[in-house]
């Protein structure tokens, strides 16, 4: 069994703080990471229908042979640009979408459902989550939230819709830690989910001061990173098919950073992002 804490969600679900998450891993490779993954401690899987292994990741869990309620499983909408996600065709869609993924992740219930990017210019979100709160309602979904919302869709939920998003995951790492979001979100019930959580495995974790902290807690810098994620209050989802970064990266209890390492890590933010602005990101 996992030592990772968990998070109670603002409707009383319970998420392990680290996921493993499968953004570039081949279907035919998803089904090996995820099982590793699993034998070796995750509970919580992060997928979506964009990343085209969700028939992978679905075999990697069936093959690790744990009960399907001891896991976490999410999958993401990917509400594209070439549909029409507005009024009851937008909502039909999202159901059509919604039994695509758990009819290729073998599984008959999701423990979380995101919309996977806001697409504020077209102004179907809220449809479409009014959809998802369908989904919630119907228990084939144990929890529902939204990927790359900020704080603009995030009040339009609020206002408009009786469900509160139970976490947004954006993209959120030392080099861009989105402060004012996490307020937002602490202030709102809303938990939050870091995407690239290592920073993508590329200069994060080659940085000076992360590696000083590293060294002196007998520690790599991707531990530190995510031990990082851990005491914010935060849950993170990094994602690799090397056994060995898979098992590193879940052995990160049984150490503290203090203040001094907290607020080094503080003067890594550069505010630049590694992905796409969520305000302007349309692909299809
Ligand atoms: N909602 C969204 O829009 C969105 C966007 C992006 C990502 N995500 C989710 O977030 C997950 C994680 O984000 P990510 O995949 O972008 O990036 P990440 O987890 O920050 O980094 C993954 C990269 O770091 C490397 N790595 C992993 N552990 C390492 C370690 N201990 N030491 C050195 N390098 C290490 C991996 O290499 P190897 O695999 O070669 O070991 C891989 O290249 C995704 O898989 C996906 O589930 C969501």
């Amino acid at each position: 069994m996992s030592t990772i804490p968990g998070i109670t969600l603002n409707n009383g679900v319970v998420i392990p703080q680290l996921g493993f998450g499968v953004w570039q891993v081949p279907d035919q490779e998803a089904s090996a990471a995820v099982r590793t993954a699993i034998e070796t401690g995750y509970r919580s899987i992060d997928t979506a229908a964009i990343y085209e292994n969700e028939t992978g990741t679905g075999l990697g869990i069936k093959q690790a042979g744990v009960p399907r309620e001891e896991l976490f499983l999410t999958t993401k909408l990917w509400n594209s640009g070439t549909r029409d996600w507005s009024g009851p065709a937008g909502r039909e869609a999202v159901l059509r979408e919604f039994d695509a993924s758990l009819a290729k992740l073998g599984t008959d219930y999701l423990d979380l459902y995101l919309i996977h990017w806001p697409r504020p210019m077209h102004g179907s979100y809220a449809n479409v989550w009014s959809a998802l709160e369908e989904l919630l309602a119907s228990g084939r979904t144990k929890a529902i939230g939204v990927s790359n919302f900020g704080q603009a869709e995030l009040t339009h939920l609020l206002e408009t819709s009786s469900v509160v998003p139970a976490l947004n995951q954006v993209e959120l790492h030392p080099y861009f830690p989105q402060n004012e979001l996490r307020a937002f979100h602490a202030e709102h019930g809303i938990a939050t989910e870091a995407w690239s959580p290592l920073g993508q495995g590329g200069d994060l974790l080659s940085e000076p001061a992360l590696a000083k902290i590293a060294a002196k807690h007998g520690r790599t810098v991707a531990q530190v990173v995510l031990r990082w994620h851990l005491q914010n209050g935060g849950i993170a989802i990094p994602k690799s098919v090397t056994p060995s970064r898979i098992r590193e990266n879940l052995e990160v209890t049984g150490f503290e950073l203090d203040a001094a390492d907290l607020a080094e890590i503080a003067s890594v933010a550069t505010g630049k992002r590694i992905g796409p602005d969520p305000t302007t990101f349309d692909w299809n």
